[in-house]
């Protein structure tokens, strides 16, 4: 065979590789099919994270009963990379994980939990260590080397970068390298990925960050839990197994929320079938926090295998009343008091005898017939939906129930 043959099957081969390799480059199915849960560093340790906290971490997941009620995925967000060798290879800051990722995450996997790390699309992270830019399939291998789970990818320092052509970038990156990783897409919803990210991440981001507040706003994008609730509440009909609407890190057991909002924070991420990725200090949490965060009753709600997020159904007496189908024609209600005095509710299900079920022939569930109610936080039956329900909410505080047959 001549120099000029060999070459053209050599051309030809590689043309074959390029064009397989973007057929078949794709999103790694049955991941994440019901919301992830799990926890991040980012919300209360920011910047200062090290090796000991993450094991730590590790450990309270499994000794508060967390890992028990369903939570997995241990995420090491922003800060734990400082450089690049000279081959490229991405390096962890060695004076704060001096025993490196692969070190970390066999431990994580130890725990019978998995590992999950950051990185950006940009050239640097938001905190200004290095992207992945440039870099993705080589980061991808390494991950899958080390032993990554789930990958939060943020979308700073990107010049004019395309949202969904750099996400495709990683989610092929990540395919080609083999290791199935939970994508997480973070573009705080610049690009409306809710269009286009279920081809591409299991979750993205809806808005900028959540702050450690109830009712608050800052001009750079950040806000408090009532604000990501009602941006995140209008886009329900994206959310679906495998890929969901990500109003951001929980902030309960935090420093800034009363317990009845901690309360209602955790209960509408449920509702929303948000993934639950807590953001406080497992090591050290009050008993309130772990009952919040440790409610299998609501957290139920969230794994709902029908994966629908619930909506704001009515606004009743200055209560918003939300709905979330679950499996077998269930129905689960939140009963939110935004208002800061306590309210007294008579709801009469003859007055709202139906809810449309969220089911694909649009069904309605009927609620005025004889359904039994759970209080999901009280954890006790509390009657039928044949007597008018009466209750009384705190300020900021939500009564969730169950409607079974
Ligand atoms: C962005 C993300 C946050 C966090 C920081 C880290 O702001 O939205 O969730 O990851 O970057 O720098």
């Amino acid at each position: 065979m001549n120099t000029k043959s060999g070459n053209k099957i050599e051309l030809t081969f590689l043309f074959l590789l390029f064009i397989t390799t973007s057929i078949f480059a794709q999103k790694f199915e049955n991941l994440a099919l019901t919301p992830p849960m799990g926890w991040s560093s980012w919300n209360k340790f920011g910047v200062k994270i090290n090796e000991k906290i993450i094991r730590e971490v590790a450990d309270a997941m499994v000794s508060s009963g967390m890992k028990d009620a369903g939570y997995e995925y241990v995420n090491i967000d922003d800060c734990w990379q400082i450089s690049r060798d000279k081959n490229g290879n991405i390096l962890a800051d060695s004076i704060n994980f001096p025993s490196g990722m692969k070190a970390l995450a066999d431990y994580v996997h130890s725990k019978g939990l998995k590992f999950g790390l950051y990185s950006c699309a940009g050239s640097l992270t938001c905190a200004g260590r290095p992207g992945s830019r440039g870099f993705e399939y080589q980061d991808a291998r390494t991950y899958a080397s080390w032993g990554v789970d789930f990958l939060k990818y943020d979308f700073c320092n990107i010049d004019a970068q395309n949202a969904e052509g750099a996400y495709k970038i990683m989610r092929d990156a990540l395919f080609t390298a083999k290791r199935p990783v939970v994508f997480e897409i973070c573009e705080w919803g610049g690009s409306q990925p809710w269009t286009w990210a279920s081809k591409v991440g299991n979750l993205w981001r809806t808005t900028g960050d959540i702050m450690d507040c109830w009712d608050c706003e800052f001009n750079w994008g950040g806000s408090g839990v009532m604000q990501i609730a009602d941006k995140n509440s209008k886009l329900a009909k994206y959310a679906k197994p495998g890929s969901w609407n990500h109003p951001d890190m929980l902030e309960v057991g935090n420093k800034n929320l009363t317990d009845n909002e901690a309360r209602s924070h955790f209960t509408l991420w449920c509702m929303m079938a948000a993934p639950l990725i807590a953001g406080n200090d497992l090591r050290s949490m009050s008993q309130v926090t772990k009952e919040i965060l440790n409610n299998k009753e609501i957290i139920a709600l969230d794994q709902d295998s029908l994966g629908k997020q619930g909506f704001r159904w009515i606004v009743f007496n200055g209560i918003e009343v939300w709905a979330k189908p679950l499996r077998n024609d269930e129905i689960a209600l939140c009963f939110l008091n935004r208002s800061d005095v306590v309210k007294t509710i008579e709801f009469d299900w003859k007055e709202n005898p139906t809810i449309w079920n969220g089911n694909a022939d649009g069904s309605p569930i009927k609620v005025s017939d004889k359904l039994n109610i759970r209080d999901l936080w009280l954890k006790k039956a509390i009657g039928t939906t044949k007597e008018n329900l009466k209750k009384t909410i705190q300020p900021h505080d939500v009564l969730v129930i169950r409607l079974t047959k």
